[in-house]
């Protein structure tokens, strides 16, 4: 079993540039399915939930291409709309898949995704939207057949802000004739990352990045060539990592407006940031402060994503902070690797109290995607040696971490077990 190895408590000195969002490539390559021919990403990280996205679209017959960190997709030779069950099981973002094939096809059959265990996490506002539009979608021994003669466009209201649901209701309305308007969408940068792609192919969208969101669907699209934006959950781990060891990173690539939440509560723990348009450079000694209360929530409040990466940040600090989570309700199943190393954190339902203290190294396993990042950030922190396990699931987001964070300085290596 391949593991990290890292030797703790040395303060990170070093840059690294920030690979293109795997929250945005995921939609833009279901979003390539709406038009017929070759679309071109450019940044799109070469990470595993990505080559799930390219298996499902080669699967649909589509021919996938990549050069560096360029995905060239042609989409004339499809010629499927059944997305097989064990790339669907593998993460919740293939459910975006469905919306742009009944877009483009009029129909669309698959399992239940899967994704990370972060407790319940239903696809109801997708599939209400999709029936809202026009489809009828049947659930046949655990498998969804999404089917539409004519989608027609018409006012969408979303009970909760939800990520996907408001992408995969864009993707869908892109295929409905007259308007779609989204109410009470998610205002994530992605959203306005899809907006922009979708433009980029001729469709009408507007108010991506706000609560209502509004297209103009049935248009004819056209392929496109389009960049990936940056990755602002990878670039939160680098800075939590340099704030966990102490030290000066410098991050190249990066919107710092996407990062708002999380340099707010950074400086707030002691560091100090730069902000350039395209830069930072994050400064931190040790120890880090506890921030007194977080709480979670859809943009513009402080990251789902993020929550796991500071709190192994914090940990190895000084002072309380207690966090409150309301996205989902098992985010804080890092808590026992964390407590491992010797954090003094208590969890209780959706809020966990952690009080900063010094750690030590410890054999750790990642439970979930960010989770397993938030113990490699621990892990810098802490005096001497650790082990994570589990890696399957960090590489599910990162391309190659151990690369970029000992461009950061960090000593950690991946052992092939
Ligand atoms: C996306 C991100 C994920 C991030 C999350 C919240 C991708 C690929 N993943 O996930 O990294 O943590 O946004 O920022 O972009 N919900 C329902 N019914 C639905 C859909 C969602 O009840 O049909 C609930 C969820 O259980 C959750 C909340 O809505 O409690 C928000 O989830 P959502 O915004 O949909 O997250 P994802 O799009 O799955």
């Amino acid at each position: 079993m391949d593991y990290f190895r890292i030797e703790g408590g040395r303060p990170l000195r070093g840059t690294v540039g920030v690979h293109g969002a795997k929250n945005s490539a995921l939609p833009l390559l279901a979003a390539t399915l709406l038009a017929r021919g070759e679309s071109v990403l450019r940044r799109c990280p070469d990470l595993a939930d990505v080559w799930t996205a390219l298996g499902i679209l080669s699967c649909l017959g589509c021919r996938v291409a990549r050069t560096g960190e360029d995905v060239v997709i042609d989409t004339a030779p499809l010629c499927g709309s059944a997305i097989p069950d064990g790339l669907m099981g593998r993460m919740r973002a293939s459910v975006l898949f469905l919306g742009a094939l009944l877009a483009r096809t009029g129909e669309a059959q698959a399992g239940w995704p899967g994704g990370c265990a972060l407790g319940d996490r239903p696809i109801d506002l997708h599939i209400r939207a999709f029936q809202a539009l026009g489809a009828t979608v049947l659930d046949r021994d655990g498998r969804l057949s999404c089917r539409s003669a004519s989608l027609r466009g018409r006012r969408l209201y979303l009970p909760i802000p939800s990520v996907g649901a408001t992408e995969n209701a864009m993707l869908c309305a892109c295929g409905a004739a007259g308007v779609t308007e989204i109410c009470n969408a998610a205002r994530e940068p992605e959203i306005e990352d899809l907006q922009g792609f979708l433009r980029a192919m001729g469709a009408s969208v507007q108010g991506g990045g706000t609560d209502r969101v509004v297209i103009r669907g049935g248009l004819p699209l056209h392929p496109a060539d389009y960049a990936v934006m940056p990755d602002r959950i990878v670039a939160s781990t680098y800075l939590c990592a340099v704030a966990a060891a102490g030290g000066e990173g410098e991050l190249t690539d990066v919107r710092p407006g996407d990062l708002t939440p999380v340099l707010a509560a950074l400086e707030a723990a002691g560091c100090q940031v730069r902000r350039e348009p395209t830069r930072i450079i994050l400064q931190a000694d040790r120890p880090l402060r506890g921030i007194g209360a977080l709480t979670t929530g859809p943009w513009p409040a402080f990251p789902t994503d993020a929550q796991p990466l500071l709190a192994g940040a914090l940990a190895g600090g000084t002072g309380e902070t207690v966090i409150r989570e309301t996205v989902f309700d098992r985010r804080f199943r890092y808590a026992e690797g964390l407590r491992a190393m010797g954090a003094d954190l208590t969890v209780e339902g959706t809020t966990a109290r952690l009080v900063g203290r010094p750690l030590h190294g410890a054999a750790v396993e990642a439970m979930d995607l960010r989770g397993g990042a938030a113990l490699t950030i621990a892990a810098l922190g802490a005096a001497g040696e650790s082990r994570i396990t589990g890696l399957s699931h960090i590489d599910r987001g990162y391309r190659r971490l151990e690369e970029d964070l000992s461009s950061l300085g960090a000593a950690i290596k991946r052992v092939r077990g």
